[in-house]
């Protein structure tokens, strides 16, 4: 089996390609870190390919370098910024709206042609409760704002590929609260409850791959439970009007 993880140099998408490379996957890796993707690649034998998935031209470029058959594509890239994130990147885009969500739509609708009979896509998502979070999708939101709609568009748009794709496996998956990086830059309580609370990368690695290698019914996933997601407004309309924005502009990036 061939298969794509982003964020495979830290975190949840580490333990992904630890994982599938012991059970003797074909694994690629994407991470912006060369120090870190060449240590991993050393220790699993996965493929490391670096890329700034922020970057909407770079994440063009790697889809087309990605020009293999694939079993799946394990969406795990992404962040909830921190002090040093700009709030927009060189492409003048919001960098967690590039890259928790729109990177993900680059890469998904880009290797569809690619994808295996019975192929899935996973991606690391959000807890399914989106109830505050802003959709104004143009506007640049700062932190946890922005963090929470690039996730709540992430859903949206999973549900929508999984409509149109009804051979692929599509599912998103909310691991809980896992001791990873991400909160590295976060203050000193949240780091604490994190390490007293948070499960290992290696739990969290398993509600993901446990949907990469079977069939099973529902999109959007809390561990191994299937949620339905509590939507701001009208979840179709709201899903067509995102739709029809990230495509107006991934035509001004091709
Ligand atoms: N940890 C949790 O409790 C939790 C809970 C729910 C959802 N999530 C989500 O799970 C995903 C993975 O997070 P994690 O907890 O594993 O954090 P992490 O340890 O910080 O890992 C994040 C991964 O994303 C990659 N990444 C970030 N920005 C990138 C960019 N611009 N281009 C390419 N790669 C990029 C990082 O690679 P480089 O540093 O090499 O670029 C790293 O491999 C995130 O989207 C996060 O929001 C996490």
């Amino acid at each position: 089996m061939n298969v794509v993880v982003t964020g495979g140099t830290s975190g949840i998408g580490a333990a992904v390609v630890r994982e599938l490379t012991n059970k003797g996957l074909q694994v690629s890796f994407i991470g912006r870190n060369r120090e870190r993707g060449q240590a991993i690649a050393k220790q699993t034998g996965g493929q490391f390919i670096q890329a700034d998935l922020s970057l909407l031209h770079e994440t063009h470029q790697l889809a087309t370098y990605l020009n293999k058959p694939l079993d799946s594509l394990i969406l795990c890239a992404g962040g909830i910024g921190s002090k040093s994130t700009p709030l927009v990147t060189s492409e003048g885009l919001e960098t967690l709206f590039a890259t928790n969500y729109l990177s993900k739509v680059v890469l998904s609708q880009a290797l569809l042609p690619q994808m295996t009979t019975n192929a899935s896509i996973v991606m690391v998502s959000g807890n399914g409760r989106y109830k505050n979070a802003s959709t104004a999708w143009q506007t640049a939101e700062k932190g946890l704002r922005g963090a929470l709609k690039a996730g709540l568009a992430l859903d949206l748009y999973a549900q929508q590929l999984a409509q149109n794709q009804p051979a692929l496996r599509v599912h998103t998956c909310y691991p809980g609260m896992v001791q990873t990086n991400l909160f590295q830059q976060m203050a000193w309580p949240v780091r604490v409850l994190v390490r007293m609370f948070g499960q290992s990368p290696d739990q969290a690695s398993g509600y993901i791959t446990r949907l990469v290698y079977s069939r099973h019914e529902g999109v959007h996933w809390q561990k191994t439970k299937p949620i339905q997601l509590d939507l701001p407004v009208t979840g179709n309309d709201l899903a067509l009007e995102l739709w029809n924005y990230s495509h107006s502009i991934l035509a001004d990036y091709q």
